[in-house]
């Protein structure tokens, strides 16, 4: 008996009805993948899409990098911090900054540097407000070992040592707790452009 093993005509002829609703669905959705991708590629090969440091962001350019930046650091940044924030290790950061990093950082009661007001995205200036102090050392020294790609932010983990990384992130981590000879470094004149 075969017979009921093969579907009845009626149901052969929902399954090609079927199967002509799926081919209609991929067919819908490729494309609408080649579409998007038009699209996108025309962003960028007419010109549309900013390139000048002063032109504004990208749509979702800030919220794209911001989450791919906050998952890298989730899972790479450490959690133990090798170095006390101890007055001597809190100095050398203080050196550390103002050579490699107050260019585009600024320095407490001190005016931006032309390099920093012309860059995009804009340097965060790590005096101003609470700066850095609510991140944990970790994040800090994710950022200056790695870099922030496509900003200005460079990573120095082949340039600095692991402890002057740590250092300059402990003095950012403590920015609202420093102890008067740090701040007497910081607060020396500081200028890249020449007198103001
Ligand atoms: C050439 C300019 C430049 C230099 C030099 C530089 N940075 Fe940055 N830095 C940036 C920019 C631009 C950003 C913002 C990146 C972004 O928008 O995500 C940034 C971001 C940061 C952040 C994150 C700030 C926040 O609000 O989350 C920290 C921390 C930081 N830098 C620390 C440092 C330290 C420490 C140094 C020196 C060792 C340094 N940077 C040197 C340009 C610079």
């Amino acid at each position: 008996m075969v017979t009921n093993r093969r579907p009845t005509a009626p149901l052969r002829a929902i399954g090609l009805h079927q199967a002509f609703g799926i081919m209609k669905i991929l067919l819908g959705f490729g494309l609408g993948v080649l579409a998007v991708a038009a699209l996108v590629f025309g962003y960028f090969l007419t010109g549309m899409a900013p390139v000048a440091a002063g032109a504004a962001p990208m749509p979702f350019e800030r919220y794209l990098a911001g989450k791919a930046l906050h998952v890298a650091i989730a899972r790479g940044a450490p959690q133990d911090v090798p170095i006390q924030p101890t007055e001597d290790s809190l100095r050398a950061g203080a050196d550390t900054y103002r050579q490699e990093c107050a260019v585009c950082h600024g320095l407490p009661g001190q005016p931006k540097s032309n390099i920093a007001a012309g860059e995009f995205p804009a340097p965060p200036q790590l005096w101003q407000g609470k700066g850095v102090t609510d991140d944990p050392p970790g994040e800090t020294f994710w950022k200056v070992q790695n870099g922030i790609r496509l900003t200005g932010m460079p990573g120095f983990g082949k340039t600095l040592s692991t402890t002057q990384m740590w250092q300059v992130s402990l003095l950012l981590a403590n920015g609202n707790n420093l102890p008067d000879t740090v701040k007497a470094l910081l607060s020396r004149p500081y200028s890249i452009d020449g007198p103001k």
